[in-house]
């Protein structure tokens, strides 16, 4: 896909006859001069659970936040739930859950009374609460102070705040930052579950694994999206090639290839070095050549979610980075 243009269409998997829980198209928005989303288009099907990928500073919360009417975008327009993003925003927030990326509970509060107070904002009756903590597997810490919650419960915490006013649409931003493999792995069994009945998911991550179990993902890069569909899709798309080296000397076999003729990225993974490159001959080429010198075996892998993210990353320039001619504030010039 080249710079500018948008992902094709999406052909929805789970709630595919259903108009699309999230419909937002060229949506832009401006920090001062900056452009940190920048012609963002992206459908989420109803019962889907749509990853959101980038590098840090890539835009995928303030995307979230024009979504859901937290904050107005430059320009862009859509529907959310079938609500217009601009002119219906509070009815949005109202069927809509947002975990923030940041954990945004009173710490001096238990979860039982952090979850009183949210289920009074949404106007909900007393038994809602009873019924959260018993269904998200809280009770047994319902007294205890959010402040001294451990990560996984925190998270936990913010998750059951979030979907106890049963929202159609669930807006995860990080919500598995820092906790354990056990804990994301009931984090996800616990959203797949919810979008079988029909929840629509946005959730964005670093995890690789986590965007492996999204039925679809959207890769956005300093403001821009550079690829979006099944995993298998954006793999495809890709169009990289990966081979395995494994042997003796690796870090000398990974100096000759760097810069090699078709080598765009070298990554140890344990007792062997992952080469992946664009140019599948001028890569293959290249590393047969250094198995031959150095005596080392070499065979065809499979190209990672990584690497693609790794190859999309090097291709990008940083939108806020200062021009190079500009001092730094605390500087010299
Ligand atoms: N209120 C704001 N004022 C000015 N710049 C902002 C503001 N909010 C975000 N930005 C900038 O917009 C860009 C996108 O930020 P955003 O938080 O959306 O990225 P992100 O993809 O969520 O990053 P991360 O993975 O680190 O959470 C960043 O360069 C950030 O510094
Ligand atoms: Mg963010």
């Amino acid at each position: 896909m080249t710079p500018g243009e948008q992902p094709a269409p999406l052909s929805a998997t789970p709630g595919a006859a259903a108009p699309p829980v999230i419909d937002v198209r060229n949506l832009v928005k401006r920090f001062g001069d900056k452009t940190v989303v920048d012609q963002v288009t992206m459908q989420v099907a109803k019962g889907e659970i749509s990853g959101f990928l980038g590098p840090n500073g890539s835009g995928k919360t303030t995307t979230i936040r024009c979504m859901c009417g937290l904050l107005s975008a430059d320009e862009g327009e859509g529907r959310v739930l079938g609500y217009d993003i601009r002119s219906e925003a509070w009815k949005i927030k109202r069927e809509t859950g947002y975990m923030t990326q940041r954990f945004s509970f009173y710490e001096d509060l238990s979860i039982r009374e952090n979850l009183q107070f949210v289920a009074r904002l949404y106007g909900l009756e007393a038994c809602a609460v009873a019924d959260t903590l018993e269904d998200l597997g809280l009770s047994s810490r319902r007294n205890q102070l959010a402040g001294t919650l451990s990560g996984g419960w925190k998270q936990r915490l913010a998750l059951a705040a979030c979907i106890m006013h049963k929202p159609e649409l669930l807006l995860l931003d990080e919500p598995t930052a820092g906790v354990d493999p056990k804990a994301r792995r009931d984090f996800w069994d616990e959203i797949h579950a919810r979008a079988a009945s029909g929840l629509t998911v946005l959730v964005s991550t670093h995890y690789m694994d986590e965007a492996e179990r999204c039925h679809r993902i959207n890769y956005i890069s300093y403001g821009r999206l550079v690829a979006s569909g099944t995993v298998a899709q954006v793999l495809a798309s890709a169009g990289l090639t990966t081979f395995i080296v494994e042997g003796g000397r690796l870090d000398r076999v990974a100096r000759h290839l760097a810069g090699a003729p078709g080598v765009d990225q070298i990554a140890p993974f344990g007792m062997t070095l992952h080469v992946v490159g664009r140019e599948k001959q001028a890569l293959e080429r290249s590393v047969r050549a250094a198995a031959k010198e150095f005596s080392v075996s070499v065979e065809k892998g499979e190209t990672s979610l990584e690497d693609v993210f790794i190859q999309f990353m090097a291709e990008a320039s940083d939108n806020m980075a200062e021009p190079a001619s500009t001092p730094q504030k605390g500087t010299a010039a």
